[in-house]
């Protein structure tokens, strides 16, 4: 876990020493002039561009509250907490390329519900807090059916200002399981702050986006790389955070973009692939080391 200190401040103005006759006074035997130093300082400097390894409302805490354009994230599902079909106990239930089977590196996604549905209020609250007042968060979900009853995360978003849900169509995929039709899409929860608007020509757009399902990529629940520029493109975004970055597919968008990042990620491993991946190396698979 990455420990950080930050020093927070917008402008300053300072008295320096100069050497130039033009507007001088005479203190003493030294010439001074007042000069306001009025380049803005970087707020987020430390952590411009980098990955963060560590708990992400942890991380969180120590960002400058409004200093964030833009949020793209994926967080766990919870989906090892499953009725039946899902992916209870480990056992991947009836779906095919159940990429969470083995869970991920670092975290077993399977946390009591009200507990889980806490915890994700918790890290939008703290979303909410680092994001600029034109800001915006791009929160990507599942709703599901849990004991025959939907679970449409109405309980995480409850109260937070959520603007529009995009359908993400999912292509792709093989079903294996007789008694359900193959699962193709999850939701994108755009929650806006009230002075957010798109970039210009991307409310051209519908409501239903298709992208195919990523598969190179060796973490369990990757983010395609064309859906998350798609995202980035749609905003006038200068820095754009994912506090749950996996595999590093938001900062890969935001590079190929030209926008700056902050990535944050509880896994070790995954953090040292977002690495490898952003600098354009080789990465290697984390799943081999879970074997
Ligand atoms: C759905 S995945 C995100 C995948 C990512 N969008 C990508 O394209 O690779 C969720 C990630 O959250 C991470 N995670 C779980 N708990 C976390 C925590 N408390 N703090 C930070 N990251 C966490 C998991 O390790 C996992 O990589």
């Amino acid at each position: 876990m990455m420990e950080k200190s930050r020093s927070v401040s917008s402008r300053k103005s300072r008295t320096v020493i100069s050497k130039t006759p033009a507007t001088q006074k005479k203190t003493g035997s030294k010439l001074i002039k007042s000069v306001d130093v009025s380049e803005p300082i970087d707020v987020l400097a430390e952590y411009r561009n980098q990955m963060i390894c560590g708990n992400t409302v942890e991380v969180m805490r120590k960002l400058p509250a409004q200093s964030i354009d833009l949020i793209v994230t994926s967080p766990p599902y919870n989906l090892k907490n499953s009725t039946g079909n899902g992916m209870k106990d480990g056992r991947g239930g009836k779906w095919s390329n159940a990429g969470l089977l083995n869970g991920y590196a670092n975290y077993d996604d399977c946390m009591p519900h009200d507990e889980y549905v806490l915890w994700q209020r918790e890290c939008l609250t703290e979303m909410m807090r680092v994001l600029k007042d034109d800001g915006a968060i791009f929160y990507n979900h599942k709703w599901r059916v849990q004991g025959g009853l939907l679970q449409d995360r109405n309980d995480i978003v409850d109260g937070f200002p959520v603007r529009q849900i995009i359908i993400w169509r999912r292509k792709g995929g093989i079903n294996f399981n007789k008694g359900y039709f193959l699962p193709t899409y999850e939701v994108i929860y755009l929650i806006a702050k009230p002075k957010f608007v798109l970039a210009p020509k991307a409310n051209s757009y519908g409501d239903i986006w298709e992208f195919t399902q990523e598969l190179n990529n060796p973490h369990p629940a990757p983010f395609p790389v064309d859906l998350i520029e798609r995202i980035i493109t749609s905003t006038n975004a200068k820095i754009v955070l994912d506090p749950f970055m996996g595999s590093g597919t938001t900062a890969v968008a935001a590079k190929i973009q030209s926008r700056d990042f902050i990535g944050i990620e509880i896994s070790p491993d995954y953090c040292e692939m977002a690495k490898a991946r952003i600098d354009g190396r080789e990465w290697q698979d984390p799943n081999s080391e879970l074997q």
